[in-house]
Order: C-alpha cells, then sequence, then structure tokens
C-alpha cells in the first residue's frame, strides 16, 4: 500500500485529517518521524513494515484511536502508555492537575491525595511529578486499568509514591487525603451511543457510562470523597457540559463548602470543586 493509497482509505472512511493520519502510521510501521515521511527521507521499507502499515491503516480504516494505534498519548507534558483497557487522556482533564497543585504546592506537610477512577494514572502522576513531597492512593475498578497505570508511574519515575488499589470509588480505604480528584464516568448511557465510533466501540465503557442521567457514579463518589477527606482537603472532580449547577448542588447537599468550578478552554464549566468545613 503507498502513503497515497492509505490516504484514500482513510477518506473513505470519513477520517477528517487523512493524509496527516496516513503520513503518521507510515512514520509508525517504518519507525521513522513524520518529517522524514514528509521529505521522503526514509529508507524502502521491510515487507514486515509493509504488512504492519496496511494493518494500522486498515485498523484506523475501522475507526480504532490514532492514541491506540501509537500505543501512547501526551498528557501535561508527559508520556503515557495507553491501551483499550483506559480512556485517553483527554487535554481538558488537565484542570484537574493545575488544580491540585494550586491547593497543594505551599501544603505545610507532605500532602496526601487520591485519585479516584484512575485509568492510565494521568491525573496522579503528573499532579506527583510536580509534587515532590506528596503521596497518592489510585483507584479503579478495572484490574487492566491499574496495571497499566502503574507502568506509567514506572516509566515517570513516581511509582515508589503511589498505591494502587481495586475497589469501587474510596471503599475500604481508611486513609484521610488533603485533596481527592477524580474524572469519573459521567456521561448519560444515552448520549454514549451518540459518541463517535472512536471513542463508543473502542474506549472502555467502564471509563464512559455514567448511568441513566450521567451521575450514577458521581452521586456516591461526592460522598465518599467527603468522608475520606480530611478537614480543610479539596475534592475536584470533572464533569459534562451542563452538568456543573447539578454536581455543585449535591457538592452543597454533601456538605462541601467553598464550592465553585474552572472553565475549560471552549469556556464550559469543567471541573466542580469544593472545600470540607
Ligand atoms: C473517565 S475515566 C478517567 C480515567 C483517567 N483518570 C483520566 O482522566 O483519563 C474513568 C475511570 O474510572 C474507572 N471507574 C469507573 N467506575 C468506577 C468505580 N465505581 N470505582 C472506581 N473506578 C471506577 C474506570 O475504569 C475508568 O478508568
Amino acid at each position: 500500500m503507498t502513503l497515497e493509497q492509505a490516504i484514500s482509505v482513510l477518506e473513505k472512511a470519513g477520517i477528517e485529517s487523512a493524509r496527516f493520519e496516513a503520513q503518521l502510521l507510515l512514520g509508525l510501521a517504518a519507525a521513522v518521524s513524520r518529517t522524514q515521511i514528509i521529505a521522503q527521507t526514509y529508507p524502502p521499507l521491510t515487507p514486515g513494515q509493509t504488512h504492519r502499515f496496511i494493518q494500522l491503516v486498515l485498523e484506523r480504516r475501522n475507526r480504532v484511536p490514532l492514541a491506540y494505534l501509537r500505543g501512547t498519548q501526551e498528557f501535561y507534558g508527559l508520556t503515557f502508555a495507553v491501551g483499550e483497557e483506559v480512556l485517553i487522556p483527554r487535554p481538558e482533564t488537565e484542570l484537574l492537575v493545575d488544580f491540585a497543585r494550586e491547593k497543594l504546592n505551599a501544603h505545610k506537610t507532605p500532602p496526601l491525595l487520591a485519585d479516584v477512577g484512575t485509568g492510565s494514572g494521568c491525573i496522579v502522576i503528573s499532579v506527583l511529578k510536580h509534587l515532590p513531597t506528596a503521596t497518592a492512593v489510585a483507584t479503579d475498578l478495572s484490574a487492566n486499568a491499574l496495571t497499566l497505570a502503574r507502568r506509567n508511574a514506572q516509566a515517570n519515575e513516581v511509582a515508589h509514591r503511589i498505591d494502587w488499589v481495586r475497589t469501587n470509588l474510596l471503599e475500604g480505604i481508611t486513609s484521610k487525603f488533603d485533596a481527592i480528584l477524580s474524572n469519573p464516568p459521567y456521561i448519560s448511557t444515552q448520549e454514549v451511543a451518540t459518541l463517535q465510533p472512536e471513542v463508543k466501540d473502542n474506549e472502555p465503557l467502564l471509563a464512559l457510562d455514567g448511568g441513566e442521567d450521567g451521575l450514577a457514579v458521581v452521586r456516591p463518589l461526592i460522598e465518599s470523597a467527603f468522608h475520606a477527606l480530611k478537614r480543610g482537603g479539596y475534592f475536584a472532580m470533572e464533569g459534562a457540559k451542563e452538568q456543573a449547577p447539578d454536581i455543585m448542588m449535591l457538592f452543597k447537599q454533601a456538605g462541601f463548602q467553598e464550592v465553585g468550578t474552572k472553565n475549560d478552554l471552549a469556556g464550559i464549566e469543567r471541573v466542580i470543586f469544593g472545600r470540607k468545613p
């Protein structure tokens, strides 16, 4: 398969940046950069590399996300291994990392934080990278996600500061935290079915599906976060467009004070936070 043929296959599959993606896939198969592909300064592909290129193009035609094909995703300036067992880290989730850094940077004692539904580990690993004295507990229901997150922590040299626990939310964890962060599944079941094929057919349903109104995991999460925080501790979580008013209400009902939101670059109230009095 030539590059032009690959572009045509991807275009026919409705992939917007077909040329860009085909170049990336060819670079992946040939183990060279996209710049080399554009400049045509790469050696001829071996039969094995050609086979791999065809495979990659066909998978992408079937709407497998590019990040899964590459096996990595950038988040907060770091590189994370990703696979179909975890959600691909999204740029808006970086807001949670900013929040934790802002609140814990000048903390008097080494802070202890929790990341609920850690997935690839992108949130907790990025925070710990920037808070050298902090330690953390990261939970997930998915054992495979925890295995990958641990690998990511090792690659980013913070593994010795994180405890990984396979549990529902924070069940069975007795520590009290200075901050709890979470990007839970918050998309309503009905809406999941309308998402683009890359997401609904490839990313784990456990990472996306928030039940009938999108808040099935969020409700118990807010309650358990409140109980697991130290006095004065912060809880911050990500939510969907237009969920912020309902989530803020749930925060207040649980007993949180100083409840507020942070907007993402699209102006959506993306992070909801509160403080335990
Ligand atoms: C939206 S993904 C977020 C992953 C990662 N934190 C990120 O921001 O990219 C939600 C994660 O929560 C996990 N999860 C879903 N329900 C859970 C529960 N009840 N308790 C713990 N983890 C849960 C999923 O397996 C998934 O890894």
